[in-house]
C-alpha cells in the first residue's frame, strides 16, 4: 500500500489491499504544507522515513472491520516487526518516495477549459444580523440525494470563509436570470451587511439569508470540509428547500447567459 501526500491537499491511500510494500508517495509541495500532512499521519524519521500510526492506515483504507483485510494487515505488520521496522509504541517506518511525475498543464490552460464548462450561479449566504456574509459561486454541485448534500468551493482567501466557518452552516441560493443586481452587488459591495442591499431577503432557521425568490434555496449544515488546492469543498447536509419557477442564470465563457431550450428532432 501506498500513502499519499497530494499536493492538492488530500491524504489517501492507494493500492489499499497490497500488502508486500508500503511507503508514502510525497508530491512536490511547500515544507510548511508537507510537514502539517506528516502531523496528520505519523511523525518523521530523518529525511527519508515517516513512522505511520497503524491507525491512520486503517482508517484510510476503508476496509477496517473486514476480517480478510485485517488479517493481511496484522500480517504486514508482523513482517515489519521481524525486521524492526515496528517501534515500541506500534508505529510503522515507512520510506518517502519523492513524486518527480507531476506534471501538470498551465494555468492558461487550465482556464480555457474551464471557461467552456456552463454553470448554474448561486448566492451562498451564512450568518446572521450584523454578520451576515455572502458570496456568488459558480461551483455549486449536487453530492447525495439520501442523505441529501451539496456542496461547493470557496476560495481560501475568501473574505465568506471565516464566516462560514464560524457559522457552521450556509444557504446556497440559486439565481434567477432577473437576479443580476444581486450578483452585482454581492460582487461589488464590501463584504457584511452591504452585500444585501439588493434583493428580497427573508430570514431561513437560524436567521440565514434566504433569496425568497431564488430558483431554489438550500438550507444547509456544514458536515464535512476538504481543502483542495487554493480552495475548501465545502458539504451541507440540507434540512429545507424552497423553490420557484424562472429561468436560471448561466455562467459560461467568463460571462452570463440566460438559457434558451432547444427543440431536439
Ligand atoms: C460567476 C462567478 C463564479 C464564481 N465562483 C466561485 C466559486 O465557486 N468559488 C469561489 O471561491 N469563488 C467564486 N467566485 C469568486 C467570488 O464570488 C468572489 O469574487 C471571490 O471569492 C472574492 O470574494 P470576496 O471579495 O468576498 O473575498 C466566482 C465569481 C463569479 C463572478
Amino acid at each position: 500500500m501506498r500513502l499519499h501526500l497530494t499536493n492538492a491537499g488530500a491524504i489517501t491511500l492507494l493500492d489499499a489491499s497490497n500488502f508486500k510494500k508500503l511507503d508514502v508517495l510525497v508530491d512536490p509541495q511547500p515544507r510548511e504544507r508537507l510537514d502539517q500532512a506528516v502531523a496528520r499521519i505519523g511523525r518523521r524519521d530523518g529525511d527519508d522515513h515517516i513512522l505511520l500510526a497503524p491507525s491512520v492506515l486503517r482508517f484510510l483504507s476503508g476496509h477496517a472491520g473486514d476480517a480478510i483485510w485485517e488479517a493481511g494487515f496484522t500480517g504486514m505488520i508482523d513482517y515489519a516487526a521481524r525486521f524492526g521496522w515496528v517501534n515500541e509504541r506500534g508505529e510503522i517506518r515507512a520510506h518517502i518516495t519523492l513524486n518527480d511525475s507531476d506534471e501538470v498543464i498551465s494555468l492558461a490552460d487550465f482556464k480555457a477549459a474551464m471557461r467552456a464548462l456552463p454553470a448554474g450561479i448561486s448566492a451562498i449566504t451564512t450568518g446572521s444580523g450584523e454578520a451576515v456574509a455572502g458570496m456568488i459561486v459558480s461551483s455549486l454541485t449536487s453530492i447525495s440525494a439520501e442523505p441529501p448534500l451539496a456542496g461547493f468551493f470557496v476560495n481560501q482567501s475568501s473574505s465568506m470563509r471565516a464566516p462560514l466557518m464560524a457559522s457552521g452552516r450556509f444557504v446556497a441560493n440559486i439565481l434567477g436570470e432577473d437576479h443580476g443586481p444581486v450578483m452585482a452587488r454581492f460582487l461589488g459591495a464590501p463584504q457584511g451587511p452591504q452585500r444585501f442591499s439588493e434583493g428580497c431577503w427573508s430570514e431561513g432557521q437560524h436567521g440565514l439569508p434566504v433569496l425568497t425568490n431564488a430558483l431554489a434555496s438550500l438550507e444547509c449544515d456544514i458536515v464535512c470540509t476538504q481543502p483542495l488546492g487554493t480552495h475548501d469543498f465545502v458539504v451541507g447536509k440540507i434540512r429545507k428547500t424552497a423553490n420557484r419557477e424562472a429561468n436560471p442564470m448561466v455562467n459560461f465563457n467568463a460571462s452570463t447567459h440566460k438559457l434558451v431550450q432547444l427543440a431536439l428532432h
